[in-house]
């Protein structure tokens, strides 16, 4: 494989895309030709200290020298950040959810599959190797079947989050934590059971906060093989990361900011579990230079299942 820079542009330089754009430099594997975001301060300052171009337009920004863009910007703007991208023939990374709801989820993928580019949905939970692991101990039959899940994606960002933030609104950020966060904790347990969802029971609290969207999320799911998934998410709460996965030979607790458990059936208290620490950003940036260089789809996820994603945020905010 020719292991040329590829060049590309990036699409919204805030809290995300610029941690983000630190990593697909560190990758050495992209060039950031050109940034774009309509608050010019936040791409001038990027491109002075890595010697990129500030585009004026997202048009401005898709030049005949680049190969593919990430995405960064709102949830709002995903559909037209994507259209103006595929119609130009660049591929496309674009930061999770695929969009705000799956009308224009779906338009994004067909968008993409007519101008025949690599639309790659970044879903980075699933690409953490304490989760990988976890897929491998329940294939290796750690727990026997499983029963209960149960998982929660807490953080106290709410309080931050006022009238001039996009994650205020619904039309903007549907679902709040539920789309922003918990979609994680969904889009990583079906890709460690290889289940899916069969039927939903949902709960909401607006207690803290003045946002258009609950602040709390709890959600109970029926899945296809008989288990339960417990889903829980918060704007108010301290920082909690975790998916415990229950079984009829043993429990496996899973948790990035603590570590990896195993209690078996047989046991009072739970073991250690060794794993190799991962930058699962890093791994997702290369999977998606692979994808070009070899022409090939991407496909962790697929973008159908990141549109299955959208599609379960939203029966679960009919649910309630
Ligand atoms: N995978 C993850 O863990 C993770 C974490 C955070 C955010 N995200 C995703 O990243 C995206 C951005 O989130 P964020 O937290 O960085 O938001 P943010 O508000 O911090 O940043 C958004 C940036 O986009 C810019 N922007 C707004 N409208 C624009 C437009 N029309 N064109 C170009 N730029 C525009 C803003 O000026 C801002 O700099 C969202 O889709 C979010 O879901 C993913």
């Amino acid at each position: 494989m020719n292991h040329k820079k590829i060049k590309c542009a990036v699409i919204g330089l805030g809290w995300w895309g610029t941690q983000m754009s630190e990593k697909i430099l560190k990758s050495g594997k992209f060039e950031i030709v050109t940034i774009y975001d309509t608050n010019i301060s936040n791409a001038k300052e990027f491109a002075k200290k890595h010697g990129s171009s500030v585009a004026n337009s997202v048009e401005d920004a898709l030049t005949d020298s680049i190969d593919c863009v990430f995405i960064f910007s709102p949830n709002q703007f995903h559909l037209q950040h994507c259209t103006l991208a595929a119609k130009a023939k660049k591929h496309i990374f674009l930061e999770k959810p695929i969009a705000n709801t799956s009308k224009e989820g779906r338009t994004i993928i067909n968008i993409c599959e007519r101008n025949e580019v690599i639309l790659a949905v970044a879903h980075n939970v699933r690409y953490y190797n304490i989760f990988k692991k976890v897929k491998e101990l329940i294939k290796k039959g750690t727990v026997g079947e499983i029963v209960y899940i149960e998982s929660n994606r807490s953080r106290p960002i709410g309080f931050g989050i006022d009238e001039n933030s996009w994650r205020f609104y619904k039309k903007s950020c549907n679902g709040g934590p539920l789309i922003q966060m918990a979609i994680h904790l969904l889009d990583t347990i079906y890709f460690i059971t290889n289940d899916s969802p069969k039927k939903i029971h949902s709960f909401t609290q607006k207690r803290f906060l003045k946002t258009e969207n609950p602040e709390t999320f709890s959600v109970d799911i029926e899945n296809k093989s008989g288990s339960v998934s417990h889903v829980f998410t918060s704007y108010v709460l301290s920082e909690s990361f975790y998916i415990n996965i229950f079984g009829t030979k043993g429990s496996i607790f899973a948790d990035p900011l603590n570590g990896l458990y195993v209690q078996r059936q047989k046991d009072f208290q739970r073991k250690s579990v060794s794993f190799k620490q991962n930058d699962p950003e890093q791994d997702e940036i290369n999977e998606f230079y692979k994808s070009i260089k070899n022409g090939g789809a991407f496909s962790n996820p697929s973008p159908e299942e990141a549109l299955e994603n959208v599609k379960l945020i939203e029966q679960i905010l009919r649910s309630r």
